[in-house]
Parts: C-alpha cells; sequence; structure tokens
C-alpha cells in the first residue's frame, strides 16, 4: 500500500521542485547545479512522510501539499551538499553520484545549497494556502531548518568531532541535525489535514523518535551497511572521529537504542488510533522502513 502511495504521489512532487527551479534559477551553472543534486534522487523520505500523514487523516492531497512536501525536501538536499562540503564531511559521492562540489566546484555547491534554501520558502509561500496555516508553516520549517534546529545540530556534529560526549548531548545533536526536519514533516502532514493540537503534540512525539532513530540508523550503516545499497560512502563516521551511537553504544547498544526508539514510535500510533478518521495502515508500514 505504502508502495503504491509512493509510486502515485512522489512524482508530483518531483515535479514541484523540477518546475520551481527551472522557472526561477536564472543563472545557467546554478540551475544546472541545483538539478543535478534533485534529479540525484535519494529516497524522499520526507515527502513521503508529509503526504502519508496528510491522507492519513484526511483521505486525500492536494497541490500545496505537494509544494510543501517539495519545500522540505529541497532543504534537505541543499543540506546534503553542504554536509558533503570538505569543510564539513569532506565526501566525494552521494545518492551514487559524485557530490555536488566535485562536479561544480565548491563555490557553486555552496550557491546551489543556498538557492535550494532560499528557494524552499520562495516556494511555500507561494502556495495557495490560507494566510494563518501559511505563516504557521514558514515558521515551523524556518525553525526545524535553522538555528535551533538542523543548522544547530550540524554545528553540534562538526563541534563533536574527535571529541567524547554525552549519550544526552549526541541525542540533542541527532535531534537537530535530522530529527527537526523529519519531525517537521509529521507536523506538516497534520496541519494540512487540519488537525487538532492534541494530534500535532502526538505527531511531534512520533518526529521525534523517527527522528532519532533515522539518525541511529545512518549511523549504523556507515558502519555495517555497503556502499553500493546506500549511495554514499561507508565508514566516513570513523574516519572523521565522528560522535554516533555506534561509537558511543557499541553496535549492539546503537540497535538496541534504534529498537527502542522504533518502539516509542508504534506506541504513539496507537494512540493516534483513537483520534477520529485517522487510517494507520500507511502509518505502521513507514515505520517498518526505518528498522535496520
Ligand atoms: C541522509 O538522509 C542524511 C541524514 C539525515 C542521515 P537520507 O538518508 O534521507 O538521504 P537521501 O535523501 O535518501 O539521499
Ligand atoms: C547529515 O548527517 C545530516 C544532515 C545532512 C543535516 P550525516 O553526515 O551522517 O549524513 P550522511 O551520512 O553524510 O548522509
Ligand atoms: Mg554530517
Ligand atoms: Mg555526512
Ligand atoms: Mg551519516
Amino acid at each position: 500500500m505504502l508502495q503504491s502511495f509512493r509510486a502515485k504521489e512522489l512524482p508530483k512532487v518531483e515535479e514541484a521542485m523540477l518546475t520551481f527551479i527551472k522557472e526561477h534559477a536564472s543563472d545557467e551553472q546554478l540551475g544546472k547545479s541545483m538539478m543535478y543534486s534533485v534529479k540525484a534522487g535519494g529516497k524522499r523520505i520526507r515527502p513521503l512522510i508529509v503526504l502519508a500523514t496528510t491522507v492519513s487523516f484526511k483521505g486525500e492531497v492536494d497541490k500545496n501539499a505537494y509544494q510543501v512536501a517539495a519545500a522540505l525536501e529541497m532543504i534537505h538536499t541543499y543540506s546534503l551538499i553542504h554536509d558533503d562540503l570538505p569543510a564539513m564531511d569532506d565526501d566525494d559521492l552521494r545518492r551514487g553520484k559524485p557530490t555536488n562540489h566535485k562536479v561544480f566546484g565548491e563555490a557553486l555547491a555552496i550557491l546551489a545549497g543556498d538557492g535550494l534554501l532560499t528557494g524552499a520558502f520562495q516556494l511555500l509561500s507561494e502556495t495557495s494556502l490560507e494566510a494563518t496555516k501559511l505563516i504557521l508553516l514558514l515558521q515551523l520549517l524556518t525553525k526545524a531548518s535553522g538555528t535551533e534546529g538542523m543548522v544547530a545540530g550540524q554545528a553540534g556534529d562538526m563541534a563533536a568531532e574527535k571529541q567524547r560526549i554525552s549519550l544526552e548531548e549526541l541525542m540533542s545533536i541527532h535531534q537537530g541535525k535530522t530529527g527537526a526536519l523529519l519531525t517537521f514533516a509529521f507536523i506538516a502532514g497534520g496541519i494540512l489535514a487540519d488537525q487538532t493540537d492534541y494530534v500535532i503534540e502526538q505527531l511531534q512525539k512520533l518526529g521525534q523518535h523517527i527522528g532519532l532513530a533515522f539518525q541511529i540508523r545512518d549511523d549504523l550503516l556507515d558502519v555495517v551497511g555497503t556502499t553500493e545499497m546506500l549511495g554514499k560512502n561507508v565508514g566516513q563516521d570513523e574516519k572523521s572521529e565522528k560522535s554516533t551511537y555506534p561509537s558511543l553504544l557499541g553496535l549492539a547498544g546503537a540497535k538496541k537504542a534504534l529498537k527502542t526508539e522504533l518502539d516509542l514510535a508504534s506506541k504513539v500510533v496507537e494512540n493516534l488510533r483513537e483520534v477520529e478518521g485517522f487510517e494507520p495502515s500507511l502509518f505502521k508500514e513507514l515505520i517498518k522502513l526505518f528498522a535496520l
């Protein structure tokens, strides 16, 4: 069911991103660099969460939802381009292709990231959402992406290289760099489906557990996964002496932490079953995607 939902809905998110870049990137090389990273694909997990959440509560999605999902994926793609830069993780493979700076050079890679970041907010502002909903989504996306969300997490991640930090500190870094955008995906889906404060609170909890689980899984896959499977080089975290779940807790401890977060996420979905009109089947399948 999730598979057919994905096949039916995600092409509309792709179209929203590609149309936006085609229409608004007025410098040819900049447009090419932005297109390169967007077209390289990726799992599109954040747009999938936005759309699956909206549908689970509302039964349908519309153009506004595709645009919100596209804006979020543009921010995520920008975060990856910058994450791969020599000054950050210094990676040369992403989404199965050479990283943006390897193809276009560092300056254009930085600018492609800037273009995707600012473009995301332009795209969101151009939806036909009602003003109060739009402002709320703009505020939440700014917070999730910025200095109390992803950007803060990335700063913490860089500062924690070659350091011994506590599990609490690592959790907070992961919640920022990865959890914030994933949490936004669930909350945005709830807002698009006109849900109550109670439901939004539950979706926030769900997002926090899935967000943490997602980064624990990413840390684990850097140790136990393969380049072919992930489309990015493995073993990078150990090379840069990153603070990760496996480096702090060992493989078994990290796997256990992943399971704990996914069990907590499933509990939130159980709570949501009491909400009138909620259809849990997509969520149940979704949570399974984050297991190792
Ligand atoms: C990778 O995100 C970066 C993290 C936040 C761990 P994804 O695993 O969602 O990357 P893509 O979008 O599929 O390439
Ligand atoms: C990246 O975390 C998180 C963001 C891009 C915000 P990682 O550095 O672990 O992601 P990968 O492993 O390079 O995809
Ligand atoms: Mg990183
Ligand atoms: Mg990285
Ligand atoms: Mg990683």
